[in-house]
């Protein structure tokens, strides 16, 4: 009898479990935030975890970390396909211009998918996903918004350099450019605002701000003047300068110094020529919680770029190469 009781509560959890595993499917892109929960219910504290170490270690990690999931997701979606090495038959993303000596923290995905393939006891983890819980929590680490994490995405084959080339914006661009760029990825104007505001955090080099401090006219003559101390006509290329005057701190003072032309990037200062994008700046500026809540949902709207589900893809053991 006790032994039937218990068959019954086996069967009935077993039914609960598939219907859970079942539900998981609200969004239409099939991605959905508890997709792990049966699975690897660790898998994402573990992330959390070597994620909060990594910035405590390094605070600039954090941005750096950021940085690689829109990097992903720009370039055939969200897919992992940065994270492959150059090999004969894999046309590296990390080589291509807005990638080579630039992106970072590529052995920190590596120690993530270690520790959580560990835990799990199995790579079910893909390393796409790692990518956008990584990205949430890096911000989460800097004193920035919450999000629930979208979840179930698969791992590329492939990478290209030219595509990365082609889509991920450049920092010359001007309004319309990037407006466009965006809109080519489905993205809105409104996304383009809130997601720029990830450049509160992290560090620019000499060689992609020079012709702005140089050459531009929306800019304010001590900013500039000063950044040029560091950052001559010639030489210096890899100097650094923070982004905005806190890049360990997830803040507003970003928009703000948009409002003084001290935007770091021509494509920062862009934001503000025109009444669109210059009103969103503006509520940005003084209201943390309108740019918190705008950056979490754009955010989940940039990890659902074309993501592979189902038995697209793979679950790479290792996120540097396919399997
Ligand atoms: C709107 C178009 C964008 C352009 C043109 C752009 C361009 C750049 C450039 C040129 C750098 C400096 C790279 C270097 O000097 O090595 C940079 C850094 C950074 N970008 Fe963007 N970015 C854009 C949007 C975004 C978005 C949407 C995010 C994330 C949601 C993002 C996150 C970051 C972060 C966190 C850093 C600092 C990285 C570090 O310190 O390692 N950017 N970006
Ligand atoms: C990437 O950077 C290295 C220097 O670290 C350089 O030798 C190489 O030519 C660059 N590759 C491309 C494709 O630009
Ligand atoms: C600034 O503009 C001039 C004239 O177009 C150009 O020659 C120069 O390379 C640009 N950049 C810098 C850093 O001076």
């Amino acid at each position: 009898m006790a032994l039937g009781s218990l068959s019954l509560f086996r069967a009935l959890l077993f039914l609960s479990l598939t219907a859970s595993a079942l539900s998981t499917r609200p969004y239409k892109n099939g991605l959905s935030p508890d997709f792990y929960d049966y699975v690897c219910p660790q898998a994402l504290p573990t992330i959390k975890r070597v994620v909060e170490a990594a910035v405590q270690q390094e605070r600039r990690m954090g941005a750096s970390l950021l940085r690689l999931h829109f990097h992903d997701c720009f370039v055939n979606g969200c897919d992992g396909s940065i994270l492959l090495d150059p090999t004969p038959t894999i046309d590296s993303e990390k080589l291509a211009f807005p990638n080579n000596n630039s992106a970072r923290g590529f052995e920190v995905i590596d120690q993530i998918k270690a520790e959580v393939d560990r835990v799990c006891g199995r790579p079910v983890v893909s390393c796409a996903d790692i990518l956008a819980v990584t990205a949430r929590d890096s911000v989460v680490a800097l004193g920035g918004p919450s999000w629930k994490v979208r979840l179930g995405r698969r791992d590329s084959m492939t990478a290209s350099r030219t595509t990365a080339n082609s889509d991920i914006p450049a920092p010359n661009m001007d309004l319309p450019a990037l407006i466009n760029n965006f809109k080519r990825q489905g993205l809105k104007v409104k996304d383009l605002v809130a997601l720029s505001g990830a450049h509160t955090i992290g560090f620019a080099q000499c060689r992609v701000f020079r012709d702005r401090i140089y050459n531009d006219s929306n800019i304010n003559h001590a900013f500039a003047k000063n950044l040029q101390s560091s950052c001559p006509r010639t030489g210096s290329d890899t100097n650094l300068a923070s982004l905005d005057p806190s890049p360990a701190r997830f803040d507003t003072l970003y928009y703000n110094n948009l409002l003084t032309q001290k935007g770091l990037l021509h494509s920062d200062q862009a934001l503000s020529t025109d009444e669109s994008t210059l009103e969103l700046v503006k509520s940005y500026s003084y209201d943390y919680d309108a740019f918190w809540k705008d950056f979490a949902k754009s955010m989940v709207r940039m990890g659902n770029i074309k993501p592979l589900i189902d038995n697209q893809g793979q679950i790479r053991s290792n996120c540097r190469r396919v399997n």
